[in-house]
Parts: C-alpha cells; sequence; structure tokens
C-alpha cells in the first residue's frame, strides 16, 4: 500500500529561483533564507520519498483566462518547466508519475471533487522553487530531482477560489486515494505558496509577521480552525497573494491525525519550523510534519 508519510509547506518566490540560478545564494540579502533550508535539504536525502504530491499554483503560464481549472491534476510522465519570460529556469524536467496520478485522478473523483486532468503542462515557480528550495541547486545536464513528482495546480489566481475549508477535504480524499494504491511507495505531500504578499494595488508589499506566524500555528495544531478561516480574511490581512496558503491545507488535510473533517489522531511531529522576511515582496514560511 503506498502512504503518505510527510508533509512539506513552502513559499515559492520566483526571486528565490533567480537567485540559486545566478548563484547570489551568499549574498548577505538572501543568506538568512537559505540558512533556514539547510535542514530540509539534509532531511529531504535522509527522508528520500518515492513520490511527491506537489500542491502548487500555475501563475497564468500553462493556464490563462482562456481556461481555470479550479483543481488540476497532472498525469503526464514529464513536465518541463516553464519560460516566465526570462527562459525556462536552468533545472531538470520534472518527472511524473502517471500511474499513481491516474489513480488518484479516479479515487479523488469518484469521492465526488472533481479534477481537471493534465496530460500536458509547463511547470512554473509555483512548482519548481519549492523543489529548488527542498533539493539544492541541480544541474539540468548530469542532475535529476530525487523522485517523480504530481503536480497538482489549484486556482488562486482567479476569483472564484477554493475555500481553505474545501482544500482541507480535498487533502483527505487524496489520502484516502494514496492508501487504496496497491504498490508499496512512501508518498510525500507538499503544500507550497504564501505566506502574507500582495503584489499589486495600494497596498502593495504588504507583509503581516503576526498573522503569518498565528495562522502557521494554527495549519501546524489546530488545522479545523484553520480551514474554517474565510478567504477574505486571508486577503485582509494576508494581502491578495496572501490567499495562496489555502494550498498548505490540502497537504494539512492528507496527513494522518485527520478524518472525517476532524482531528482524530496522534498530532503530526513538527519537524522543522522556519519564517523569514523579506524574499522580494513577499513573506517565506516553512515546515516538515511528519505522521508519528
Ligand atoms: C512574488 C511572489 C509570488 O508568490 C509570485 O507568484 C510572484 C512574485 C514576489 O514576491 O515577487
Ligand atoms: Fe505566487
Amino acid at each position: 500500500m503506498a502512504k503518505i508519510t510527510a508533509s512539506v509547506f513552502t513559499s515559492h518566490v520566483p526571486a528565490i529561483g533567480a537567485a540559486m540560478d545566478l548563484g547570489k545564494t551568499h549574498e548577505d540579502y538572501w543568506k538568512p533564507l537559505f540558512a533556514g533550508y539547510e535542514y530540509s535539504k539534509q532531511w529531504m536525502k535522509d527522508n528520500k520519498p518515492d513520490v511527491i504530491i506537489l500542491v502548487f499554483n500555475d501563475h497564468a503560464t500553462a493556464f490563462s483566462l482562456d481556461m481555470i481549472p479550479t483543481f488540476a491534476i497532472g498525469t503526464a510522465a514529464e513536465y518541463k518547466p516553464a519560460d516566465e519570460g526570462w527562459g525556462p529556469r536552468p533545472v531538470p524536467m520534472v518527472q511524473g508519475h502517471p500511474e499513481l496520478a491516474s489513480h488518484i485522478a479516479q479515487s479523488v473523483i469518484q469521492q465526488d471533487f472533481d479534477l481537471t486532468i493534465v496530460n500536458k503542462m509547463d511547470v512554473d515557480h509555483g512548482l519548481t522553487v519549492p523543489l529548488s528550495l527542498m533539493c539544492g541547486s541541480l544541474d539540468p545536464a548530469k542532475d535529476a530531482w530525487p523522485c517523480p513528482v504530481i503536480p497538482f495546480a489549484v486556482n488562486v489566481v482567479q476569483y472564484p477560489v477554493p475555500s481553505g475549508m474545501r482544500c482541507f477535504n480535498l487533502g483527505q480524499a487524496i489520502r484516502k486515494a494514496v492508501e487504496s494504491f496497491d504498490e508499496d511507495l512512501n508518498v510525500h505531500i507538499w503544500g507550497t505558496g504564501g505566506m502574507s504578499h500582495q503584489l499589486q494595488g495600494a497596498r502593495a508589499g504588504l507583509i503581516n509577521r503576526e498573522w503569518d506566524n498565528h495562522w502557521l500555528d494554527m495549519m501546524i495544531n489546530d488545522p479545523v480552525a484553520c480551514a474554517n478561516v474565510p478567504h477574505i480574511d486571508y486577503v485582509r490581512d494576508a494581502g491578495s497573494e496572501g490567499i495562496e496558503l489555502v494550498m498548505w491545507l490540502i497537504a494539512r488535510g492528507a496527513m494522518a491525525d485527520i478524518s472525517n473533517g476532524k482531528v482524530t489522531g496522534p498530532a503530526p511531529k513538527v519537524t522543522h519550523r522556519f519564517y523569514h522576511v523579506p524574499a522580494s515582496n513577499t513573506a517565506v514560511g516553512h515546515a516538515i510534519l511528519e505522521n508519528t
């Protein structure tokens, strides 16, 4: 049986990818940010999964206003790093896991969550920056990401966006799907994007440390209360792009302590937690939770 053993949560700022690709990680501005991921990179090596389900959002790269899937699962064999205007990032191709992805699609759709099936998609910074933060700089000519990745895209860009509670419940459905896959696989699920940031308008540059840290506390320790936070609170308190955080609730909902919308089991172990400002226009939050 496949099993979700851990969840990883991290912001996905594009400038972090650029700093890594251009060799700027030792600059004073970036040093404290990358220091927060040193532990995580070692943890990834020590706890290498067989597959990562990577919940992320596309930023009008693969999708556009022509087509806006609320939830989309990648069932392809591989995904190219996208060209977001400066050429594709020099990172390895992302290998998919079509068998597990198709099984999750079948199971989750039968659990009444309608997913869009994506067989071709370039993946933008929303997916590649979390991989780079957790796996370090890799040479696309000779290195590969440590394991296959199932991209799971959530619309948090164009309203209407899904609620935190819907994301939390979807996470539970994904865990059921994984646990009914008939192969011994160690699966990690990642929730990415956020924390507080607003990229445009009169409040551009908004950062709210206190709210971010309170939300992190809740996400970890009181996930049902966190799932009940309405979208308007994210936008008001964490900025218009702070809504990316609802994606973390998919990963949190997939942890073993949650069933039937409630906390029913022992809390996951908090293996690592980190928060840093600034990184471009964004606060960066990061956590690793392990099922006990
Ligand atoms: C920034 C943050 C994002 O989440 C994003 O998608 C694009 C830009 C930023 O801080 O610059
Ligand atoms: Fe973003």
